[in-house]
């Protein structure tokens, strides 16, 4: 091993995250949908890669998650889970694949697990989705749950809002957090939900919270990995550039292309002479 080698990591296990939870450690989350991004970021240490249907707006261009497909989902979890040796694989169910019953839950995680391999499956909703959450719990597959702005509903919920600023909503999202906890969900997203509603049911709960845009108080954060890294022009204001990749990208696709144009590559070392 060189000293730049890091050491290998021990695998991610379900158990873990209650463990992170109660000495205090937060849990990191990205999302990754392809090999590449899943190795960097496995190797980077993060300590679980979501395979989220925000494929539909970040990869496929569908401009939004309803219109993504279980047959669509599946060869992006099989690519992260085929690159990851250490980061534990979330795999989203799209929408129309688990609301019809818990045998239509069941299937499809299945699905997700076997041909896709992924560790876990996550799927948006509280009370309305709890006898799905414990079928597929029953059936050996770890559920993570989805509160505050769920983008499957968007339209239900009015468009892209802050959740938690009605009058009685943290009662409401408590109330479904702890069906899906009860139900065995072993984690929790909470996206868009203010800071406070978020600190409080991250205390109420016995299983982790992951916040995206919901503070610091949650017991870990997601980020969608082309937010975090500045791939496009914009992010939303709650996720952080950590990098300007795209602008990085971009100039070295331009050099590249400059450098075909004017015949200074392949220069040498870069063709076989014989
Ligand atoms: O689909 C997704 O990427 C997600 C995260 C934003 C939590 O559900």
């Amino acid at each position: 091993m060189t000293s730049t080698t890091r050491p290998e990591r021990k695998k991610v296990r379900i158990h873990h995250f209650r463990e992170m939870k109660a000495r205090g450690e937060k849990i990191t989350m990205l999302t990754a949908y392809d090999i590449a991004t899943a190795r960097i970021f496995d190797e980077a240490g993060v300590d679980v890669l979501l395979v989220g249907d925000s494929l539909g707006d970040n990869i496929l261009g569908q401009g939004n998650t309803a219109a993504v497909t279980l047959d669509q989902m599946i060869p992006f979890v099989r690519a992260v889970t085929g690159a990851t040796s250490s980061a534990f694989v979330i795999g989203d169910l799209p929408f129309g694949s688990y609301e019809v019953s818990p045998q239509q839950a069941v299937t499809s995680s299945i699905r997700l697990v076997k041909e896709g391999g992924a560790h876990a499956v996550k799927f948006e909703g509280g009370r309305r989705v709890s006898a799905q959450a414990k079928a597929v719990v029953d059936a050996g597959i770890p559920f993570c749950g989805h509160l505050g702005f769920t983008p499957q509903s968007e339209n239900m919920l009015g468009g892209h809002r802050v959740q938690g600023r009605a009058e009685g909503a943290y009662e409401t999202m408590l109330a479904d957090a702890l069906a899906l906890q009860e139900a065995g969900a072993f984690m929790v997203v909470l996206e868009m939900v203010i800071e406070p509603v978020a600190t409080k049911l991250t205390k109420a709960l016995d299983v982790p919270t992951i916040g995206i845009g919901a503070g610091p108080g949650t017991d870990g954060q997601v980020l969608v990995w082309l937010d975090m890294a500045g791939i496009g022009d914009w992010s939303p204001s709650f996720a952080k550039r950590y990098a300007e990749i795209g602008k990085a990208l971009g100039k070295a696709a331009s050099a590249y292309a400059s450098e075909v144009k004017d015949g200074t590559f392949p220069d040498a070392g870069h063709f076989f002479s014989e």
